[in-house]
């Protein structure tokens, strides 16, 4: 059988790396489109040596989704069975400061992208979205019915473009789509080759924590000892990488099924954690102490988010498989052996 072209925008970033992984393990011809500008061509370098024999499967086109010439002679060359679109902006503060450049790059990337696939016949599309989009949710576990809302312009690019999928397969059935939610991605590959490397001061939690533990950053502030939690810090449905990357895989072979339209799940484990038990498991796993210094709450944060996997799980026979031990080791075993993420220590803050 002939293998299966998969196209994949933002392919060098933190998760899009991880998933470019399995797809050539899981034989599939990759070709990865990344303009590079928050992620590294090192990602790439380090899959292809990880997937070993399958190596020559993978392409690499340092590309913006908004250059749409480019982007038609890539898909002029190769016929595509499915696109799997990550590239985007996805600081929250930086949003907020910038939001042109989040809704330019984002949805003018998105549109660009849907309207070269639509030309070139190809329409089946797995858009990475975020449990951003459930807002402040007022119960927990978040099902996929919740009501939407976007609580800043990086949340609202993310509903936008979940809109868009819904009005474009609303427009023609024959486009198949899977919108998946991704809750909290960490952890990294477990042979510390690959893994999140974000650019500056990290905005989230463990890369953050990441840092300080070797050394980069004095302490973790954590944002709010009052909330209605266990300890009173703030719940999370943290998902190992590897999972995540595997919730992919699954989904291409969901758009495969006759009967899918436009179709929306969560990808997170279902269980909640805190900030302290994060950091817990983290020093147990590095052997760290992570000095700690509270502040208030971050504004815009909410309480408690975590998952339901119901819909996932039965539907596309998915499950994540690792806990929370597992994604504090491998998180450390990066961090430890690339201290610098890609870079250097004169390349980085
Ligand atoms: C954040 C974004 C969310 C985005 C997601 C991507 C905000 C308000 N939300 O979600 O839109 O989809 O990242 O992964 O930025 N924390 C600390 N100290 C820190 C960093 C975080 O205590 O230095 C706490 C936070 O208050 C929160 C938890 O750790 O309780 C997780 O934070 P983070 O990793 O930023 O993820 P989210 O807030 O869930």
């Amino acid at each position: 059988m002939a293998q299966k072209n998969i196209l994949v925008t933002g392919g060098a970033g933190y998760i899009g790396s991880h998933t470019v992984l399995q797809l050539l393990l899981g034989g599939f011809n990759t070709v990865v489109v990344d303009n590079l500008d928050n992620s590294s061509a090192v990602a790439i370098e380090r899959v292809k040596e990880l997937a070993a024999d399958f190596a020559h499967n993978l392409s690499f086109h340092k590309v913006d989704l908004r250059d749409k010439p480019a982007l038609e002679q890539i898909f002029a060359s190769t016929k595509f069975e499915a696109v799997i679109h990550f590239a985007g902006l996805k600081a929250v503060g930086e949003s907020v400061q910038k939001p042109l450049l989040y809704h330019n790059n984002n949805l003018i990337g998105t549109i660009t992208l849907l309207e070269v696939m639509a030309a070139h016949g190809c329409k089946k599309l797995v858009f990475s979205s975020s449990a951003t989009v459930y807002g402040w949710p007022k119960e927990v576990p978040c099902t996929e019915e919740f009501p939407l809302f976007a609580a800043n312009p990086y949340g609202r690019t993310k509903l936008f473009i979940e809109e868009i999928c819904r009005d474009i397969y609303g427009s023609d059935s024959e486009w198949k789509i899977i919108l998946l939610r991704y809750f909290n991605p960490v952890g990294a590959h477990p042979s510390g080759h690959i893994g999140e490397d974000p650019r500056g001061i990290p905005n989230n939690l463990m890369p953050f924590v990441q840092q300080v533990a070797v050394g980069r950053r004095p302490a973790l502030t954590v944002y709010g000892t009052d909330y209605s939690t266990k300890d009173g810090t703030g719940v999370r449905d943290y998902i190992h990488v590897v999972d995540l990357a595997d919730g992919h895989i699954a989904a291409l072979r969901k758009l495969d099924e006759p009967t899918v339209g436009c179709e929306v799940y969560n990808l997170g484990t279902g269980k909640g954690t805190s900030v302290l038990e994060m950091v817990a498991a983290f020093e147990k796993a590095s052997g760290k102490k992570i000095p700690l210094v509270t502040s208030g709450r971050r504004p815009g944060d909410a309480e408690i988010v975590y998952a339901s996997t119901d819909k996932a799980e039965k539907e596309l026979k998915w499950k994540a498989k690792y806990g929370i031990d597992e994604m504090c080791r491998d998180q450390w075993n990066w961090a430890s052996k690339n201290p610098y993420g890609y870079g250097s220590p004169d390349s980085t803050d």
